[in-house]
């Protein structure tokens, strides 16, 4: 816009509208996807802005040199052949094509190896446990209040280096925020660990990176990235026994056998097959990051899961009556 009047480069006006026609409902789904940012090159950790530069540096390298020998190739299909040339081709046949991709490649090479011991980091300030589950994420931390178990949703103070120990005990996963950091696979029968330090608060997406089974595609998480302080206090809330909004609603999860699977600290439901609920209602998503955490999304996956995900290994229960449901739904979205 220069004063008032707009600026169109010169493009018709039909293909103007015909461009915006494309590009509004694209922009809404780039503004959908920018919820929770999957993108390694929106560099929010500091593994990410590393791999960032790195991606940068080889993507200009790649593209000089795809410029200079296509370059190169132009002449050399327009030039007459003579004795001279062929000396100078011949040279440059050593040079341009042995010593100089030699040295290129070395340096990358030494790039790659002085990154990935910059990557290793530095000390971890805390420990995060992340295990790999068909088909969600159990995220444990040890607080001096005791051991604090959530799923899918992973919470880090921005500025401090975590550690991350993941395992598996299953099938093979791979814990990936691209945003965050480097990627690294979860093995059963071993515990893998890499660092991550977060820069600034925000959320940011993560996906599994390894085929685990059917509902792989739908086993993504969460960083939610917060300021120390608030982390410090989310933490310390996490620790804490379940708040019971509704005894009818407890009493309809320990009798149709929901704690043998689910624990919620300070009911007697200790069960470890599927995610803590202690805090179920602090989580924004459930179902591993691809379903909005609310009544009645919590309604309809009780009654049927696998309607919902694919290969869900939660049993249904479709014949919970109306006048036990209401009551488990005020339980269940009381546990904040
Ligand atoms: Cu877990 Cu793919």
């Amino acid at each position: 816009m220069i004063a008032g009047r707009r600026v169109h480069f010169g493009f018709p006006a039909a293909a103007r509208r015909r461009c915006a026609r494309i590009a509004a409902p694209l922009t809404l789904l780039a503004l959908a996807a920018c919820d929770t940012p999957t993108s390694m090159l929106a560099g929010a950790g500091r593994d990410a802005v590393l791999v960032e530069r790195l991606f940068w540096i080889m993507l200009s390298a790649a593209a000089l040199i795809w410029v200079l020998v296509n370059g190169i190739a132009f002449y050399a299909a327009r030039t007459e052949a003579n004795p001279e040339r062929e000396r100078v081709a011949r040279l440059f046949v050593v040079w341009c094509g042995m010593i100089v991709p030699t040295v290129v490649l070395v340096a990358l090479l030494v790039g790659g190896m002085l990154l990935l011991r910059d990557m290793r980091g530095p000390r971890p300030d805390f420990q995060v446990t992340i295990d790999g589950e068909q088909y969600w994420w159990r995220v444990g931390y040890d607080t001096p209040a005791g051991r604090v178990v959530t799923a899918n949703e992973i919470r880090l103070p921005a500025g401090r280096t975590v550690g991350l120990a993941l395992a598996s005990t299953g099938v093979i996963h791979s814990f990936w925020a691209p945003a965050l950091g480097g990627k690294m696979d979860l093995i059963p029968g071993r515990t893998n660990r890499m660092t991550l330090t977060p820069l600034e608060p925000g959320r940011w997406g993560g996906n599994c990176a390894e085929f685990c089974g059917t509902a792989h595609a739908q086993m993504r998480f969460e960083v939610e990235v917060m300021p120390a302080p608030d982390f410090d206090r989310w933490l310390a809330a996490e620790a804490a026994s379940a708040r019971v909004a509704s005894d009818a609603g407890l009493a309809v999860f320990t009798s149709a056998g929901c704690g043998a699977c689910h624990a919620v600290r300070g009911t007697g439901n200790a069960g470890t097959t599927g995610p803590d609920l202690t805090h179920l209602a602090s989580r924004r998503t459930m179902a591993a990051g691809i379903l909005p955490l609310d009544r009645d999304t919590l309604a309809a996956w009780i009654r049927d899961p696998a309607a919902l995900k694919p290969g869900a290994l939660m049993p249904a229960f479709p014949d919970l009556k109306d006048d036990a449901m209401q009551p488990l739904l005020d339980f269940l979205t009381g546990l904040k």
